[in-house]
């Protein structure tokens, strides 16, 4: 039984992130914004006991056994907590770091290098317009960069989402104000690469 849902506890310190993130972001983000789409995704699941089962990727993958009447609600609360714990889960505190190893070699297939990689994911996500995420995904085998709008989840049978950034203004306004791009720039020193490697070779090796 996978409901409730339990929010998870941010895996660092509030001010771990400082100063590229503040102390006061991440205490509104994370208390505020995320527990607030797992407790609305606990309220509406409450009402279907056959959906109290599945897990959240199941919830956000198999949407035809979503309820037509609850079907957007329980995916965009299903979307923010998936979305925000991928971000949260994205992010430490330890400077500099690069992708290394398969990853860092499917990268650079795929984007030429890192410094390219950077341009273009900058470029979603300051393109993004209004609210939502940009992504590095493993779509068919392939890294591919995408922006998606409001809570949606680049997430099939043949997509896995690997790394995103939260572009809504909750997640910088109040250190950044409209500077998107600054707090796009500052988010790159918080990448935990080691956690992305990880997650792209867990799939990777499902595939070989
Ligand atoms: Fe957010």
């Amino acid at each position: 039984m996978n409901y409730p849902f339990q929010a998870e506890a941010l895996p660092y310190d509030y001010n771990a992130l400082e100063p590229y993130l503040s102390e006061e972001i991440l205490h509104y983000h994370h208390d505020k914004h995320y527990v607030t789409y797992v407790n609305k995704l606990n309220e509406l699941l409450k009402n279907y006991p056959n959906l109290q089962n599945m897990t959240l990727e199941e919830l956000l993958i198999h949407t035809d056994e979503l309820p037509n009447e609850a079907k957007t609600s329980i995916l965009n609360n299903a979307g923010g907590v998936y979305n925000h714990e991928l971000y949260f889960a994205c992010m430490n505190s330890s400077d500099c770091e690069l992708p290394t190893d398969k990853l860092a070699l499917a990268m650079n297939a795929a984007f030429g290098s890192v410094d390219q990689f950077k341009a273009e994911f900058t470029a979603a996500a300051i393109n993004q317009f209004g609210s939502g995420y940009a992504w590095l995904i493993l779509s068919n085998g392939k890294l591919e960069i995408i922006a998606t709008p409001n809570q949606d989840v680049p997430i099939s049978p043949t997509v896995t989402p690997l790394l995103c950034i939260d572009v809504w203004e909750h997640a910088y306004y109040l250190q950044y104000q409209n500077r998107r791009p600054d707090y796009v720039e500052n988010w790159f020193n918080l990448i935990n690469w080691d956690f992305v490697g990880a997650r792209y070779m867990s799939l990777n090796n499902q595939g070989e």
